[in-house]
């Protein structure tokens, strides 16, 4: 039995007075592949931002690692949405991805000498090597969204937590994009926010709707509601 990497218990969580997460109890283990979704203003970015340690949980607990997620931030790295990111900030692909191990410069400020190797070798496995000297924002969306999911394995985390990281891209790039997680998948544990389930399902592990509660599924329970043409997101609600 593979390892419990995030154990949550009876979790509640709302801004002011809204709540938006109730009583989500769940386990994540080692290497699983989990796709995300559910309807707009569900609480996906929240749930995301409480394994981050961003916000704290107003009841219940959230083990990630064993510990909190504030302590286990440097085991995980975060792929934000590309629309969200700043495209004309300054910055080559390189220096972009090298900010991914921006926690690993020494106390005088520079980058370890494997650094930009390391950043070198993440742009490669996502196949932007060649363009590592170009401006950041001269990069197509989907070759920007990979760039940012070279600058997340730098550092070499055990969770990689996306947010919709095809949502503004085009169908070819979005493609390329889930071959990329796919060829990860199994060498660390990726949650993954997503719409586009339709081509996720029979590839995840395990797939979470999040709608005030997270209810996970199983790929073949979610395919049985898509065959009967029962799909009203969210699957599951009474
Ligand atoms: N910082 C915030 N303060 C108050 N309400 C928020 C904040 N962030 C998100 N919300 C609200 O919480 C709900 C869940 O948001 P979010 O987690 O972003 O949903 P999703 O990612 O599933 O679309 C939404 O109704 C949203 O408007
Ligand atoms: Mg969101």
């Amino acid at each position: 039995m593979r390892k419990k990497i995030l154990e949550i218990n009876d979790l509640s969580f709302g801004y002011e007075k809204t709540p938006i997460l109730q009583g989500v109890d769940l386990s994540i283990h080692e290497g699983e592949f989990v796709a995300i979704f559910g309807p707009n203003g569900g609480g996906k970015t929240t749930f995301l931002k409480l394994l981050m340690g961003f916000l704290d949980p107003d009841e219940g607990k959230i083990s990630l690692f064993g510990s909190t997620p504030r302590k286990a931030r440097e085991k995980l790295s975060y792929v934000p949405q590309v629309a969200q990111f700043d495209r004309q900030f300054p910055l080559s692909v390189l220096e972009l991805v090298l900010m991914g191990c921006l926690n690993k410069t020494t106390w005088w400020g520079s980058f370890p000498k494997t650094a930009k190797q390391k950043a070198l070798a993440a742009l490669e496995k996502v196949g932007l090597k060649e363009r590592h000297n170009q401006p950041f924002g001269t990069l197509s969306g989907g070759q920007a969204q990979r760039a940012l999911i070279a600058r997340a394995l730098v550092s070499g985390p055990k969770l990689l937590l996306l947010d919709e990281p095809t949502a503004s891209v085009d169908p070819e790039a979005e493609a390329q994009i889930h071959n990329l997680l796919l060829e990860l998948k199994g060498s660390m544990t990726i949650l993954m926010v997503t719409h586009d389930l339709q081509s996720l399902i029979q590839k995840a592990d395990r797939l979470l709707c999040v709608h005030r509660s997270i209810t996970s599924y199983t790929p073949k329970q979610v395919c049985e509601h898509f065959a009967v043409g029962l799909y009203h997101p969210p699957i599951g609600s009474p």
